[in-house]
């Protein structure tokens, strides 16, 4: 059974992309054969300046291993590094209704907030459904933002199959209900284009800025707060034992605990949970020869499986292939 997902390398990494998304691939691992990548083509619909493109692939690749994932249990890749996910999304575009594309909500939403809306933002869940369906994977570990696009990944997959054969694997979305929508400083998903993250690897300063800016009611401090319609204790609740959370509870029912003890206790919480993956981190990007071989390893491992995948396809399509 095969997992597979990636992330877009287009922001600084945050608890919500962990909660949502790596904290599965990780848990996967043991269970299911990995398939992990940066999905560096598809961060190029924000035409990113090329030095943050590259500044934010190894940011996540280093996010990546310092978390956890396991060169040795699953494969570590580049989304550019496979050219047949472009050739696997050609083939995939003609059998992909243009309807199924406009009622995909995140390219409704980017353009609702006045991003131009060219053909890589309208064609985003091909290349994505290209990238899943390239090595049939079992699922999709994602958070719920997500799921829509695994949906469709699935549609084109079937309209495939039904035109032509069974190529394709259908992928089912795996998403942890529990943490389905992380909120971010202001309420909101938490998202990298938001402006409202708290970074796994921020400095401590800056984590503190973060934590510190999650924006609370204005309930006095004396008086009884509701932990269930607050950000902060939403937060927690991700990091702490299930008696901490207990504990800050009663003190927010309370009265006399304010939302600052709070935010203090969230930081120290997010310190500590991510302290021994923070040295970690430093140690790998001190090495950054050993993750470049890391990279080409997994495009190694990768590409064989992809260049098999198009070489069937090509034959079912009837192309006429001299350089396979
Ligand atoms: P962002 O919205 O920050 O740009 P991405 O779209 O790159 O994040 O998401 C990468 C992965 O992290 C996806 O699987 C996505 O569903 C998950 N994810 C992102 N933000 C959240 C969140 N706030 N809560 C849960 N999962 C999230
Ligand atoms: N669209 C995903 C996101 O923004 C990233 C992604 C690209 C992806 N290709 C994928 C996720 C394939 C899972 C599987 O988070």
């Amino acid at each position: 059974m095969r997992s597979l997902s990636g992330i877009q390398p287009s922001g600084t990494l945050h608890i919500g992309n962990y909660f949502g998304a790596i904290k599965q691939f990780i848990e996967n691992q043991d269970k299911y054969e990995g398939f992990y990548f940066v999905a560096d083509y598809h961060a190029l619909t924000s035409h990113p300046k090329a030095e943050n493109l590259t500044n934010n692939t190894y940011n996540v690749i280093l996010d990546y291993l310092a978390l956890g994932l396991d060169p040795a249990k699953s494969t570590i890749f580049l989304q550019s590094d496979i050219p047949e996910h472009t050739e696997l999304t050609w083939f995939l575009t003609n059998v992909t209704p243009v309807a199924l594309l406009e009622r995909a909500h995140s390219y409704k939403d980017k353009v609702s907030k006045g991003i131009p809306a060219n053909h890589g933002l309208f064609t985003y869940p091909v290349l994505m459904a290209a990238d899943i369906l390239m090595y049939d994977p079992d699922i999709v570990p994602v958070g719920k933002d997500q799921k829509q696009h695994v949906e469709i990944a699935r549609d084109i997959a079937t309209k495939f199959n039904n035109t032509y054969s069974e190529i394709f694997k259908l992928p089912e979305a795996q998403i942890m209900e529990s943490v389905a929508v992380v909120p971010g400083t202001d309420g909101q998903k938490m998202s990298k284009s938001y402006h409202n993250t708290i970074e796994m690897f921020a400095s401590k300063k800056q984590l503190k800025k973060q934590v510190m800016g999650i924006v609370t009611d204005s309930t006095p401090l004396e008086e009884a707060k509701n932990p269930d319609t607050c950000n902060v204790f939403a937060l927690y609740k991700l990091f702490a034992s299930k008696e901490k959370q207990e504990e800050m509870r009663k003190n927010y029912l309370a009265g006399g605990y304010g939302y600052g003890h709070a935010k203090k206790e969230l930081l120290n919480a997010i310190l500590e949970y991510f302290a021994p993956y923070r040295e970690k981190r430093e140690e790998l990007a001190n090495n950054m020869d050993y993750v470049k071989q890391v990279l080409a390893d997994g495009a190694k491992k990768a590409r064989t499986i992809a260049i098999e995948k198009i070489k069937t396809i090509k034959k079912e399509l009837g192309l006429v292939g001299n350089v396979y």
